[in-house]
C-alpha cells in the first residue's frame, strides 16, 4: 500500500475519499495525528499530516519514528513525501516540484534511528542512495502524464529549523552541493530506509533561499503560503497518477 505524508500545505488531500480514521500508537509513541484511510482515484492509500492537522507540530518536534513505525504496522511499503524547500539552484524558483535523488543531514538532536539502545541487533542501513529509484520514477513519470513540468534529481539539505537560514549557512550548503534547503526530509529519510520501506519526496519549492533570488532579507510568509496553495494543486493531480501506477 502507499502513504502520503503531506508537509506545509497538504494537512488534507481534498481528491481522498476517507473510508474511516484510526488513531495509531507506537512503541515510539503517537504519530503526527489519526491516519486517514481512502482511496484516491479508486486506490487505496493512507494520508497523515506530517505538522498534524492543525499544523501545530514544528520540523524538530514531529515523532517520525512513530509516523513511520505506524505506516508500516499498517502494511505501507511505499511513502511519498510532499516536503516544501527553499530553491538555492538558479532553476528551482518559487513553484517549482522537485524529485530530489540525494540528502545531506544538518539536522541535531532529533531521535533519527530504530536501533537507540545497546543491546539492538542493529544493521547499518545502506543510504548511498537514500530515495527508492522505482517511486522516484513514478513521480516523475505521474508528472509526465498530468503535463506537470517536474525536475529530476537534486541534492536536499535538511536544516534544523524551526528558525529559517542565514546567508552564511545557505552560502555553505551549496558548496556542499545542495540545491534545496527544507527542515523535514530528516531522519524521515533514514528512519524508512531502517524500516525497509521504499521511500521519495516530492519538494515543492516555496521561496528562494537566504541570499538568492529576491530573498536577501527573509521571506513573507503570505507569499510562500500563495506559492505552496497553488503548488498543491499539480502535486494532487500528479498523486492522483502515482497512486495508480503499478508499485502497490
Ligand atoms: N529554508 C529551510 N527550510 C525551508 C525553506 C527555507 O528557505 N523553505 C521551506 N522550507
Amino acid at each position: 500500500m502507499l502513504a502520503i505524508i503531506g508537509g506545509h500545505g497538504l494537512a488534507e488531500l481534498a481528491s481522498l475519499k476517507i473510508t474511516h480514521r484510526q488513531v495509531m500508537r507506537t512503541p515510539y509513541g503517537e504519530p503526527s495525528g489519526a491516519f486517514l484511510f481512502g482511496t484516491l482515484n479508486q486506490h487505496e492509500v493512507i494520508f497523515l499530516a506530517r505538522h498534524g492537522y492543525g499544523h501545530t507540530i514544528p520540523p524538530h518536534l514531529v515523532n517520525y519514528r512513530a509516523n513511520l513505525w505506524a505506516l508500516r504496522e499498517q502494511g505501507v511499503n511505499n511513502i511519498v513525501s510532499i516536503a516544501t524547500v527553499g530553491g538555492i539552484r538558479a532553476d528551482l524558483t518559487p513553484g517549482t516540484i522537485v524529485v530530489p535523488d540525494q540528502i545531506i543531514d544538518y539536522t541535531h538532536g532529533r531521535d533519527a534511528t530504530f536501533y537507540d539502545t545497546r543491546d539492538a541487533a542493529y544493521t547499518n542501513a545502506n543510504f548511498a542512495l537514500p530515495f527508492c529509484p522505482a517511486l522516484r520514477n513514478r513521480i516523475l513519470s505521474g508528472a509526465n502524464i498530468v503535463q506537470q513540468p517536474c525536475v529530476d534529481g537534486g541534492v536536499y539539505a535538511a536544516t534544523q529549523g524551526p528558525r529559517l537560514d542565514s546567508i552564511a549557512e545557505i552560502n555553505r550548503y551549496e558548496r556542499d552541493g545542495a540545491d534545496m534547503v527544507g527542515m523535514t526530509g530528516m531522519p524521515e529519510t533514514a528512519l524508512a530506509m531502517e524500516l525497509g520501506l521504499n521511500y521519495a519526496i516530492a519538494a515543492i519549492v516555496v521561496n528562494y533561499a537566504a541570499g538568492r533570488g529576491d530573498n536577501n532579507r527573509g521571506i513573507d510568509m503570505e507569499q510562500v503560503n500563495a506559492v505552496a496553495n497553488a503548488a498543491m494543486e499539480r502535486v494532487r493531480s500528479i498523486l492522483e497518477c502515482v497512486v495508480s501506477s503499478d508499485g502497490g
